[in-house]
C-alpha cells in the first residue's frame, strides 16, 4: 500500500461514488480526511467511517467553499492534498440545453474545480507543498454526442490541471484522473435500466468489466503519494482501455489473426 501518513486531505463530492472511495482509500493510506459535499448526511456518514470531518459545501459557491476549506485546514492542522471531484451531468442535444442548465453544468464541473483550487492551494503552499488531483472524465478526453457542456467542462479540467501544474511547480503537483464507465449513483440509472448496457460496456472494454469507484480511488492515492513524485500536469485515464478503440483497423487482428486462421479472400 502507498503511504500517506501525516497527509491532510479535502475531498469534494466525498459523500458518494468515486469521492467516497477516495476518502476511504486516502484514510486507509494514513491521511486525515475532510469530506466535503452538498449532501450533509452522506458527508457525515463517510467522515464518521474514516475518522475525518464533514463539510457541507456547494463547490459552485466560491465564498462558502473557501470558508469550509479554511475550517478544514484549521481542524486538521493544515492541508497537503486536494481532491476536487464533485461533478456530474445529464445528456441532451447541443441546441436543447437551456442557458441555465449549460451554466450549471459548467459551473459544477469546471468552475467548481477552480474554486476548490483557489480555496485550497494557499494552504498547501503554507505547509510546504502537496498534491492536487482533479476529476476529469473520458468525456473530456474522448467526448461523445449529447454531453456538450459536460465534455467541454471536463476538457477544461484537463487544461486547468496542466496550467496549474506549471504555475505551482515544484511545490505542488497537480494531476487529474479521467474515469471511464464506473458504477456509481451517476451511472447506475444508465447501467440498471437500459437493456444490455452492462454487457455492452463489458464488451467494449478491453479489461472486460465496468469500473468500480475503488479502481479510480487507488489511482488518486497513487497520484497523491511519493510514488508519483515526478508526475505533474497529467490526466490519467482510468477506463479499462475503453477509449483506446477507434482506430481504422480496430478488430481486424481479433477476427482474422488471433485464432491463427488467415484472413478470408
Ligand atoms: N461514474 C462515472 O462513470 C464517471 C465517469 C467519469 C467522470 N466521473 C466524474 O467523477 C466525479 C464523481 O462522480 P461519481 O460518479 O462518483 O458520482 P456520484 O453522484 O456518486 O457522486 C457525486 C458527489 O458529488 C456531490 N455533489 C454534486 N454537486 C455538488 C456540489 N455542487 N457541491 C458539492 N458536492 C456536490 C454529490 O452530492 C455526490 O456526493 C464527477 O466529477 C463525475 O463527473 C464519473
Amino acid at each position: 500500500m502507498l503511504a500517506l501518513d501525516g497527509a491532510r486531505a479535502v475531498v469534494t463530492g466525498g459523500a458518494s461514488g468515486i469521492g467516497r472511495a477516495s476518502c476511504r482509500a486516502l484514510a486507509a493510506a494514513g491521511a486525515a480526511v475532510a469530506v466535503a459535499d452538498l449532501d450533509a448526511e452522506g458527508a457525515e456518514k463517510v467522515a464518521a467511517e474514516v475518522g475525518g470531518i464533514a463539510l457541507v459545501v456547494d463547490v459552485t459557491d466560491a465564498e462558502s467553499l473557501r470558508n469550509a476549506v479554511d475550517r478544514a485546514a484549521a481542524e486538521l492542522g493544515g492541508l497537503s492534498i486536494l481532491v476536487n471531484n464533485a461533478g456530474g451531468s445529464t445528456m441532451q442535444g447541443l441546441a436543447d440545453w437551456s442557458p441555465e442548465e449549460w451554466d450549471r453544468i459548467v459551473r459544477l464541473n469546471l468552475t467548481g474545480v477552480w474554486n476548490a483550487m483557489r480555496a485550497g492551494i494557499g494552504h498547501l503552499l503554507a505547509g510546504g507543498g502537496g498534491s492536487v488531483v482533479n476529476t476529469a472524465s473520458i468525456s473530456g478526453t474522448r467526448p461523445s454526442a449529447g454531453e456538450t457542456p459536460y465534455a467541454a467542462a471536463k476538457a477544461g479540467v484537463v487544461a486547468l490541471t496542466a496550467s496549474a501544474a506549471l504555475e505551482y511547480a515544484p511545490d505542488v503537483r497537480v494531476n487529474a484522473v479521467a474515469p471511464g464507465m464506473i458504477r456509481t449513483n451517476l451511472t447506475s440509472v444508465l447501467l440498471d435500466y437500459i437493456p444490455d448496457m452492462v454487457a455492452h460496456y463489458e464488451d467494449i472494454t478491453p479489461l472486460h468489466r465496468i469500473g468500480t469507484p475503488e479502481d479510480v480511488a487507488d489511482v488518486v492515492v497513487f497520484l497523491c503519494s511519493d510514488a508519483a513524485r515526478f508526475v505533474t500536469g497529467q490526466t490519467l485515464v482510468v477506463d479499462g482501455g475503453m477509449t483506446l478503440h477507434g482506430a481504422g483497423v480496430d478488430g481486424l487482428y481479433d477476427r482474422f489473426f488471433r485464432s491463427g486462421s488467415p484472413p478470408a479472400g
